[in-house]
């Protein structure tokens, strides 16, 4: 399904990143493991402002459009394509993981969730935006799939280990390409390794 969409010419959620990252990415410290990159705008930025990014997606077509793009801007960004269902981050590497609308099912997040946190270095932090379940009644993004939807709650429970830095749920206007488009019911969170 996402090898179709990514199929043509055109960056379905457009070149620029997600602002929700721009707001924060000054947080961010390196190397940075970004999940469901898609066609590569967060991780091209994140290399812009220096900084060494893996992206992982298990679109091969997505992530070939990364990879191009980081050409087309000169920065250099690594990808693998992976499952992840299956994928395995490698143990206190990360001094960031960002997570900008990977709606994944609870059964790959209960085993996913805590490897993150494991996969952190002390001081680092997760950056996460996601739909919320208000999204349901919005035709502006996001799965309609409740379970693949989050919530403060949902990520005060299976983020245990975090200490919150910033977690707020809020409607607000998002323009990320023609999937991404109006207002838009978001959850926000920004945990910290201690
Ligand atoms: C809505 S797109 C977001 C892409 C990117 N984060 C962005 O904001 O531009 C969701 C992405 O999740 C990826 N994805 C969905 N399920 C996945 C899984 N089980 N393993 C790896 N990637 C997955 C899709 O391939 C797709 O690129």
């Amino acid at each position: 399904m996402w090898n179709q969409r990514y199929a043509g010419d055109e960056f379905v959620y457009g070149t620029e990143p997600n602002s929700f990252l721009v707001e924060h990415a000054g947080r961010l410290t390196g190397p940075v493991l970004s999940l469901a990159e898609g066609e590569g705008r967060n991780a091209v930025y994140l290399a812009s402002l220096g900084l060494d990014v893996l992206g992982v997606d298990s679109s091969d077509v997505g992530l070939a459009k990364a990879q191009a793009l980081a050409d087309s801007r000169g920065v250099t960004i690594r990808t693998e394509v992976a499952d992840l269902e299956t994928f395995e981050p490698a143990e206190n590497a990360y001094g960031a993981v960002v997570s900008i609308w990977a709606h994944l099912p609870s059964r790959i997040r209960s085993r996913l969730y805590p490897l993150l946190e494991r996969s952190l270095k002390p001081g680092g932090i997760i950056l996460l935006e996601a739909y919320t379940v208000d999204q349901l009644a919005r035709e502006t993004g996001g799965p309609k799939d409740a379970d693949m939807l989050l919530t403060r709650s949902k990520i005060e429970r299976e983020f245990p280990n975090l200490e919150t830095v910033l977690l707020r749920e809020i409607d607000r206007e998002v323009q990320e390409g023609s999937y991404h488009a109006g207002l838009s019911s978001v959850v926000q969170f920004i945990g910290r390794k201690v």
